[in-house]
């Protein structure tokens, strides 16, 4: 079963202090070649005042203005992080205090590692189906930033801050809103954030080329859909060769999976809608995209909209 949605607008916010990959080589022993050869991230950015709040909310108000919404119409608000910077309020509920929301609001954040936008899409996209809500603001925000160990250069030098959120509500399109999430309990020991980053880098990246062709083709399989239906897969940003390897194996042009991660390294559950809203500010047409992410628990998912 399908959940149509409409996607109403999209926005996002990264910090503007930029991190180069000359300025990690100042920090721990690495270099801009290392970097560039192993993952394609040149840069990223970092929190200086924001916190994870204050850019979920500024990616969200982009978002509502795109959608040219009333925001009181907002009536249910889903955050993906792993970096709140309070336990309660939850970032959700902040966002909806910033935006001055005064009607009937659900309003929570989830915790899905970098697969957290597209589970909090279907959440999001589950619960419109009925009615009960109006229009979702669904975010994926981060200050990963904040949580690195600077001493650990195989981690350090992935990660990056930023914010997406789209709006949506429930569509008529009966082609859209295809949905595959899910996790594998027993591989959560290869990506491990707690008070640090514990990552088994390889294992990480070969699990990770694996399901995301996997995740793919269980929402072809489930639209009927063929990969030539579609005019571009917004994968999660994480590394360049985990991309390149998929479009190999699947024999599709490395252009068919929209990157950005060159500029904003990884920034876990903000990465997919960040990379949604630049493509959307460079392909104003309609278009017809696979999200597909993965990430620590071992989290994966793909999704199939039209923005
Ligand atoms: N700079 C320079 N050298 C580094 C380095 C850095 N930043 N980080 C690690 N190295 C070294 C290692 O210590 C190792 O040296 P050694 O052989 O002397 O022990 C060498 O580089 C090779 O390390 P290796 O682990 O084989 O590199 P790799 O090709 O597997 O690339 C990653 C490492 C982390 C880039 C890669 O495994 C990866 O991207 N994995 C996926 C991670 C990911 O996406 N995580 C987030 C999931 S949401």
């Amino acid at each position: 079963m399908n959940l149509p949605i409409k996607v109403l607008g999209i926005g996002h916010y990264v910090p503007s202090k930029i991190v180069t990959n000359h300025d990690m080589e100042k920090i721990v022993e690495t270099s801009d070649e290392w970097i560039t050869s192993r993952t394609g991230i040149k840069e990223r950015r970092k929190v200086t005042f924001e916190k994870t709040h204050d850019m979920a909310f500024l990616a969200s108000k982009e978002a509502i203005k795109k959608a040219k919404i009333n925001v009181q119409e907002i009536d249910l608000i889903i955050c993906a992080t792993i970096t709140e910077n309070k336990k309660t309020p939850s970032v959700a509920n902040l966002v909806g205090g910033m935006l001055g929301i005064e009607n009937n609001l659900m309003s929570f954040d989830i915790n899905a590692a970098c697969t957290g936008f597209i589970y909090a899409l279907e959440i999001a996209s589950s619960l419109i189906q009925e009615k009960k809500f109006r229009k979702a603001l669904v975010i994926g925000a981060e200050t990963i930033t904040n949580i690195l160990n600077y001493e650990d250069r195989n981690t350090c030098i992935l990660f990056g801050d930023g914010a997406g959120a789209m709006v949506i509500e429930k569509g008529a399109n009966k082609n859209l809103g295809y949905f595959y999430n899910s996790s594998r309990p027993d591989m959560n020991q290869v990506l491990d954030i707690g008070d640090k980053i514990k990552m088994d880098g390889r294992k990480v990246f070969l699990f990770a080329v694996d399901i995301i062709e996997k995740s793919i083709n269980q929402v072809l399989k489930q639209s009927k859909m063929k990969l030539e239906d579609f005019d571009n897969v917004i994968p999660h940003q994480a590394n360049e060769r985990i991309i390149s390897a998929v479009a190999k194996s699947m024999q599709v042009d490395k252009d068919f999976f929209f990157t950005n991660l060159q500029k904003y390294g990884n920034t876990s559950a903000a990465s997919i809608p960040i990379a949604l809203s630049e493509y959307k500010a460079s392909n104003p047409k309609s278009s017809r995209l696979i999200l597909v992410g993965f990430g620590g628990g071992f989290t994966f998912g793909a999704a199939i909209i039209e923005v």
